[in-house]
């Protein structure tokens, strides 16, 4: 049997990302960050999709020639269809239709979490079913129980900010740069997590839903009672900044750690998966990993071009469904507010 090449386009946010997956296989992943957004400390709508716009063809053209692909070589398209900012979904989501349209290849929408969820599948020991996931990202926060190939059932969400929201949220308020994620965990890394006792938000609710506006409102009035402005900078060698960027890491990897593992707990899985941005924070990787060993579970997170947003995990569930022959209509919507099905 020949292998199936799929496309995978990704442009749900802020990175344009193209990838070429041959029989499940990367030949490709190209991701273009969008800079554009940096100066506004967070991302603007409008001009994602102008960027989008602006990179979908020469990053459609990277992946083919990185992958030694012709477009008729495709075997069939896929690219997000949501969750995620409409006017961006827009620009990947018709390419990819067009694509698939002048072709004649079979296309397939896909859920922009379920990338997410199957993206490690892209590690070199891929998770066995049942397992549990953990999406961590700047847009996400959300924990699967995924028992089969396309079985998934929603445990918990945030009921406001993501996880990597708050962190570039109290970055900003730091007078750090974006994404403040990897700068507060640079930081911390010099820092007393204990230093500073911030909520955990929902930590000892029986629910498995997560709340991260409480921390990040209780940073900013810790600030304001030190007379700290928002946006005011802090220097980068002030030792009490490094104690308040661990602080805050602690009281949102905690909650992250304790949910998570209570949930391996009462399902019994073996295999815990961790995705998304966050799934970069030093702390996050290190406590979960020793909480897992300490449970015997194993833990896998795929490597950092496959945890953020990219093409190949949605090529990858796009291969997966094309195999069970699943085809969606050229005139499928992009959905800003998808939800796993
Ligand atoms: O998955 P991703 O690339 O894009 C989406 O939001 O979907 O995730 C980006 C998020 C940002 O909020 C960024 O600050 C966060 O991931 N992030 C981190 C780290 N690296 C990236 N958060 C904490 N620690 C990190 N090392
Ligand atoms: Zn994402």
């Amino acid at each position: 049997m020949q292998a199936m090449i799929v496309l995978g386009i990704e442009t749900s946010c802020d990175e344009t990302s193209v990838a070429v997956l041959r029989q499940g296989s990367v030949a490709s992943n190209l991701i273009s960050s969008q800079l554009v957004h940096r100066e506004f400390g967070g991302v603007v709508p409008e001009l994602a999709s102008r960027a989008h716009q602006r990179l979908i063809i020469p990053v459609v053209r990277s992946a083919l020639r990185e992958a030694g692909v012709t477009l008729r070589e495709l075997d069939g398209i896929a690219a997000t269809q949501g969750p995620g900012l409409v006017g961006a979904l827009l620009v990947g989501l018709n390419f990819g239709k067009s694509l698939a349209y002048a072709l004649e290849k079979p296309f397939v929408g896909v859920n922009h979490m379920e990338g997410h969820l199957y993206s490690p599948f892209l590690s070199e020991e891929p998770p066995t079913f049942p397992f549990l996931s953990l999406i961590v990202s700047g847009g996400h926060t959300m924990l699967t129980h995924v028992r089969a190939p396309g079985q998934h059932q929603l445990l918990g969400e945030t009921r406001d900010d993501a996880a990597g929201e708050a962190f570039d949220k109290v970055a900003k308020m730091l007078g750090l740069g974006y994404p403040g994620g990897p700068i507060i965990d640079r930081l911390a890394a010099s820092g007393n997590p204990g230093a500073i006792r911030f909520p955990r938000g929902l930590l000892h609710e029986p629910t498995l839903d997560f709340s991260f506006s409480g921390v990040k409102t209780a940073v900013l009035y810790y600030l304001r009672q030190r007379g700290w402005g928002s946006g005011q900078h802090v220097g980068p060698g002030d030792a009490h900044l490094a104690d308040v960027c661990a602080s805050f890491q602690a009281a949102v990897v905690d909650v992250l750690v304790e949910k998570t593992i209570r949930a391996a707990r009462t399902l019994g899985v073996k295999c815990v998966t961790l995705a998304g941005g966050v799934a970069a924070n030093s702390m996050l990787r290190q406590h979960l990993r020793q909480e897992c060993q300490a449970d015997g579970r194993r833990l896998i997170w795929p490597p950092l071009q496959y945890c953020m947003d990219n093409g190949a995990m949605i090529a990858y569930v796009g291969w997966m469904k094309m195999e069970d022959g699943m085809r969606s209509p050229l005139g499928l919507p992009a959905v800003a507010n998808l939800r796993l099905s």
